[in-house]
């Protein structure tokens, strides 16, 4: 466990790395040009578990769309999803909005300005309030992201899983340790700084780094070991049948219900994997179809579980008035890459309009 002195590291990282930030740091972020706490949120419930390159052009097309929180708070959570498809962790999305609801309805249309407050609001975490009341607001709080964790977990030779409790209770009380007096906003943007771009999880660049003297995994030879991985359990397999059915060049999809799995995202209905479609299609909908292809098997990964998609394509010949449903529509390919739609579903769509162009 040994390493460099905690007493040294506390006095001698934050200028460290303050300095470094201020040299071979970022600086043209969009966000980082705006205190207005409305964008600060915006971008750091984007960068949750997403990678600014990622999150880039959907930050620029969001805050065109909702340039304030106002305008967020008036749209539909349908509009604000379908920005924020491709995105993944809706719930992310879905916070968003509910959160600006609530800043117009409890907070008089203001952001709160301390970290507890801010925490209140849907979506918003220890670490998140913490980067807002830093940039938006000038405050001192320590953050402690998946990237600061990697970063402190190294630094102080920290071993156990960090989503273990007890993990990332030290890891907090080392984080708040390391906080600078001043100079809060180069310290938070270092820190971010160096686990994106030099203390990376594969490949760390220590001869880049600022703290690398007073880093106790290089000092012990523990970089690669440091963050101790999570317990590989395996994941549990599920299958499931997309039925995805075609009627003069339309396809059908069915807006999932707000909780649970994409909730309130745009969806092909689903059956089980060893359904027959034709049948399934009858109890449904009462609709005639006739089989088509299988197309091929779609996996995704979630925290939980892994999925695979069987998509089975079905072509209606008679469609009954009864089966229409709100929330339920028929739409053209093209016009159904416009809506709210998880990621394996969108690839499938893509895949039919490129099938349809060379069919
Ligand atoms: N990750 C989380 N917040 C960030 C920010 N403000 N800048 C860059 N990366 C981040």
């Amino acid at each position: 466990m040994a390493g460099p002195d905690a007493d040294r590291v506390s006095a001698e990282f934050a200028p460290a790395l303050i300095a470094w930030q201020q040299r071979h740091g970022r600086h043209e972020l969009p966000w980082q040009k705006t205190r207005d706490p409305y964008a600060v949120w915006l971008s750091e419930i984007m960068l949750q578990q997403t990678q600014v390159a990622t999150v880039l052009p959907y930050y620029r097309r969001f805050l065109e769309r909702f340039p304030t929180v106002a305008a967020l708070a008036a749209a539909t959570e349908d509009e604000v999803l379908a920005l924020w498809s491709g995105l993944g962790y809706y719930s992310r999305g879905r916070n968003l909005h509910r959160a600006a609801g609530l800043v117009i309805a409890e907070h008089g249309g203001r952001f709160p300005k301390t970290p507890e407050a801010l925490m209140a609001l849907p979506g918003i975490g220890r670490s998140t309030a913490a980067a807002i009341f830093v940039f938006a607001f000038g405050g001192r709080a320590a953050i402690l992201d998946g990237n600061v964790k990697r970063v402190l977990a190294r630094l102080r030779g920290i071993e156990g899983y960090p989503g273990e409790a007890a993990v990332a209770a030290r890891l907090w009380r080392d984080a708040e340790a390391l906080l600078p007096q001043t100079n809060l906003v180069a310290y938070t943007q270092g820190l971010m700084d160096l686990g994106a771009t030099v203390c990376t999880r594969r490949r760390p660049r220590c001869g880049d780094c600022p703290a690398s003297r007073l880093c106790a995994a290089l000092a012990t030879d523990r970089v690669s070991a440091l963050p101790t991985p999570r317990p590989r359990k395996a994941l549990p397999q599920r299958r499931t049948m997309m039925l995805v059915l075609q009627r003069a060049g339309e396809i059908l999809l069915e807006k999932r219900p707000p909780a649970g799995i994409w909730g309130g995202l745009w969806c092909f209905p689903e059956e089980d994997a060893d359904a027959d479609p034709v049948t399934a299609c009858v109890r449904r909908y009462g609709a005639r179809v006739v089989s088509g292809a299988t197309l091929p098997v779609v996996a995704h990964g979630f925290t939980h579980f892994r999925l695979d998609i069987l998509p089975q394509t079905v072509t209606v010949t008679d469609w009954p008035r009864r089966a229409e449903e709100p929330g339920r529509l028929w739409m053209s390919p093209e016009d159904a890459l416009q809506a709210a739609l998880p990621a394996p579903v969108r690839g499938i769509v893509e895949r039919l309009i490129v099938q349809g162009k060379t069919a």
